[in-house]
């Protein structure tokens, strides 16, 4: 029986496929800002392109990739197929996702707001559970005031309270921590917060 692909990774595959086709693969603003601390084993999860995983990569970590979006993973396997980078990467369903190893730094940039809301705050936990002792969590996810809705399946989404973010990683040293609104189409808004740390080693 055929499984139907999550709203989410429908939405975009059909943009990473524009992007593939024009050779766009320019950090994002939160990618920019994950980039320096990630280093050694570094897991993405939700790569989508996996130009972060791509730049921490042709930075000297080992960087393993995931991603629901076929064409996005192919495309980022045939990359660091072709410059020798280290990277390992696979079509994964994240929803509900645990770890079974851990690693120096775990990057979560702009995926758990697609799960419902029991499996994006386990997600905050797997994140944290992955990190290594003395390792690092990236997480970014849209908060509470984003009115752009259009790519979020209606049964299956989840707008984290600003605070909800950082409550898993109680403890951790905190590197970065922000809230940024961004404007979208039709008058709507994007609020994403980016929050970086350290967990004790
Ligand atoms: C906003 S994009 C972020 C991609 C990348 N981290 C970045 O910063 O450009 C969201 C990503 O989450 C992925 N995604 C959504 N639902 C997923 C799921 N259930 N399992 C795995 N990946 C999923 C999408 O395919 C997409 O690549």
């Amino acid at each position: 029986m055929a499984t139907e692909k999550p709203r989410a990774v429908a939405f975009f595959g059909a943009q990473f496929e524009r992007q593939i086709a024009a050779h766009d693969y320019q950090l994002n603003p939160f990618e920019e800002r994950a980039l320096p601390f990630l280093s050694g084993d570094v897991l993405d999860l939700g790569c989508g392109l996996g130009n972060l995983a791509f730049a921490a990569a042709a930075r000297g970590a080992h960087v393993t990739a995931y991603d629901a979006c076929e064409n996005a993973v192919e495309d980022l396997a045939d990359r660091a197929i072709a410059s020798g980078l280290d990277i390992w990467v696979r079509a994964v369903d994240l929803k509900g996702w645990r770890p079974e190893e851990t690693w120096d730094a775990v990057n979560c940039i702009g995926l758990l707001m697609f799960f419902a809301r029991e499996d994006a705050l386990a997600g905050l936990e797997a994140v944290r559970d992955a990190v290594r002792p003395g390792g690092v969590a990236v997480v970014n996810a849209m908060i509470e005031g984003t009115t752009l809705l259009a790519m979020f399946d209606p049964d299956a989404y989840y707008l984290f309270a600003p605070e909800e973010i950082a409550v898993p990683f109680a403890g951790w040293e905190v590197l970065d921590d922000c809230v940024e609104e961004f404007p979208a189409p039709d008058d709507k808004v994007k609020r994403f917060r980016t929050f970086i740390a350290r967990r004790p080693a």
